[in-house]
C-alpha cells in the first residue's frame, strides 16, 4: 500500500492507536487520510482536533467521572507532541502532550495545543493545565468545548492574559462531543438534579421487533455484534434493566469475553414492587457483582415487604428507594441516584419495551445503539423496541441523530443521538 507508507510516522502512529479505539456510540474522528499541512487553516485546525479526540476515546472507562481529553501539539505544521488523560487521577492530556515533547525532542516553545477541553485553572489530582501551557511557551491554544464546571472554566482568560492567543474552535464534532457524558453532569448537577449520560441498547429485526410475541429474543444479533456489546458494558459505570426482561430473559448483564475490562458496572433492576425472583441469576450473583433493585420508596420501609428485603439483602442485593411516578418508579430519580449514590458517569439500558417506552417518554434517552439482524418477524404481535407513548401524528416522533452506521458481519450498528 504505498499510499499508506508515504504517510508521515504521527499518521501511522494515530492509525495504530485507532486498534485500540472504542467501537461504542461515540463518533469515530474522521480519519486524518492526507497531510494537511498548512496550519492557517480549519482544516489544518479540525484534523488535530479529530486526532486529539481519537487519542483521548480510548480511556473511555478509565477516566470518568472525569472528561475524556485529548491534546496534539504542533510546530511548524509538524505534531511534536500527543498525550490524552489515561485513567483518573492521572496526568492531565496537555501535561501528557507536553511530556511527548520532550520524549520526542522537541521544544513546545511558539508551539500551537490543540485540546478538545479548555484547559483547566484549578489544582484537583493535578496542577492547573493552564500553568503547565503558560510555562512551556505555548504560543497558541485551541479548544472545542468550553470547560462547563465551576471550578475548572477560565483556562481561556488566564491563558490570554498569559499572552497566548486562544480560541474555540466549533471545526470538529467529535471533539465537541467526547466530554458529552461528563458535561451533562455538570450541567445537571448546577440546574438541581444531577443525571448520568444515558445509552440504550437493542437488537431488532429489519421489522423492528425486539422479541417474538412469546417473548423470545436470544438471540436476533450476531455473536460478533454482542462481542461489541460485552466491550461496552465493561466501561459504562451502570447497566439498567427492567423486571420483564429478568422475568423473560434471566440475564447476568457482565461483560464477559472482553480482554481489558474497564470497570464492572452495577447492574440495576426497575421493579417498583420488589418481584424480583430470588432465584434469578442476578440475585445469585450479587455477592460477586454489584447489584441493585430499584423499587418504590414506600415499599422499601413497608411491613408486608420485610422479608423480601432481608432476604435481598442477605443475598447481596442493594435496595434502591426511588420516587413513584404515574404508574411505575420515577425513572428521572432512579437515574439521579445513581449518578449520586454510585458516582455513575454512564448508563447502559438493556431492557425491553417498557422500561425502553419509559425512558423515553421522559425524554432519558442521550444516545441509542441499534443493533439490526437480518430478520423479519412480520408478525404484528411481536414485540416493538419501545412502547407506551401515544403518537397520533409523525410531527410527535421522538427525533433522532444517526452519527454513526457500521457493518458487523451480516448485522447493521447504528449509533444515534438525541435529535
Ligand atoms: N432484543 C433486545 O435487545 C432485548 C433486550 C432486552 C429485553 N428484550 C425482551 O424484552 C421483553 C421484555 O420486555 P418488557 O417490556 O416486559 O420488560 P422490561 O422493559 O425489561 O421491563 C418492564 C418493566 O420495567 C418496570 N418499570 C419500572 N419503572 C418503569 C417505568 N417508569 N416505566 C416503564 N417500566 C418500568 C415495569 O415493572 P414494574 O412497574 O413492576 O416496575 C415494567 O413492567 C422480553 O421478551 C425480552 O426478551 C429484548
Amino acid at each position: 500500500m504505498p499510499e499508506r507508507r508515504n504517510r508521515p510516522s504521527f499518521l501511522l502512529n494515530a492509525s495504530r492507536d485507532r486498534k485500540g479505539a472504542v467501537p461504542w456510540g461515540l463518533a469515530r474522528p474522521a480519519r486524518v487520510s492526507s497531510p494537511v499541512s498548512d496550519p492557517s487553516t480549519p482544516k489544518f485546525d479540525r484534523a488535530m482536533l479529530d486526532l486529539a479526540a481519537r487519542l483521548a476515546v480510548r480511556a473511555g472507562g478509565y477516566v470518568e467521572p472525569n472528561p475524556l481529553v485529548g491534546c496534539v501539539i504542533t510546530k511548524d505544521a509538524r505534531i511534536i507532541g500527543l498525550g490524552h488523560h489515561k485513567r483518573f487521577g492521572g496526568l492531565h492530556a496537555e501535561r501528557e502532550a507536553l511530556a511527548d515533547c520532550a520524549r520526542r525532542n522537541g521544544s513546545p516553545h511558539g508551539s500551537t495545543a490543540y485540546v478538545t477541553l479548555e484547559p483547566c485553572t484549578h489544582t484537583g489530582k493535578q496542577p492547573p493545565c493552564t500553568d503547565a501551557l503558560i510555562e512551556a511557551g505555548v504560543a497558541r491554544v485551541v479548544f472545542a468545548r468550553p470547560d462547563a464546571a465551576d471550578q475548572s472554566r477560565g483556562g481561556c482568560e488566564v491563558l490570554r492574559a498569559a499572552g497566548i492567543r486562544v480560541e474555540c474552535s466549533d471545526a470538529s464534532e467529535s471533539a465537541w462531543r467526547l466530554a458529552e457524558p461528563w458535561a451533562k453532569r455538570v450541567r445537571t448537577k448546577a440546574e438541581g438534579l444531577e443525571l448520568p449520560w444515558v445509552i440504550a441498547k437493542w437488537a431488532q429485526t429489519i421489522d423492528g421487533r425486539i422479541a417474538t410475541r412469546t417473548g423470545e429474543s436470544q438471540w436476533i444479533s450476531s455473536e460478533h455484534s454482542r462481542r461489541r456489546v460485552h466491550r461496552l458494558r465493561a466501561r459504562v459505570d451502570a447497566i439498567l434493566t427492567g423486571l420483564g426482561t429478568v422475568l423473560a430473559d434471566d440475564p447476568m448483564l457482565t461483560a464477559r469475553g472482553v480482554r481489558r475490562t474497564r470497570r464492572t458496572p452495577r447492574r440495576v433492576i426497575a421493579d417498583t414492587h420488589l418481584e424480583t425472583p430470588l432465584d434469578c441469576a442476578l440475585v445469585r450473583t450479587a455477592r460477586e457483582v454489584p447489584t441493585s433493585i430499584a423499587c418504590a420508596k414506600e415499599l422499601a420501609t413497608a411491613a408486608i415487604t420485610a422479608d423480601k428485603r432481608r432476604a435481598l439483602e442477605a443475598a447481596g442485593v442493594e435496595l434502591l428507594p426511588v420516587a413513584m411516578g404515574a404508574r411505575s418508579i420515577d425513572l428521572r430519580d432512579l437515574l439521579h441516584q445513581l449518578a449520586t449514590r454510585h458516582d455513575a458517569t454512564n448508563i447502559l439500558i438493556e431492557s425491553g419495551p417498557g422500561l425502553l417506552g419509559g425512558l423515553f417518554e421522559a425524554d432519558l434517552v442521550d444516545e441509542a445503539m441499534v443493533y439490526i439482524a437480518p430478520m423479519l418477524l412480520a408478525d404484528a404481535s411481536a414485540k416493538a423496541a419501545a412502547h407506551g407513548r401515544v403518537v397520533p401524528s409523525l410531527t410527535q416522533a421522538r427525533p433522532l441523530r444517526l452519527l454513526r452506521a457500521k457493518r458487523i458481519g451480516d448485522d447493521v450498528e447504528l449509533a444515534y443521538r438525541r435529535g
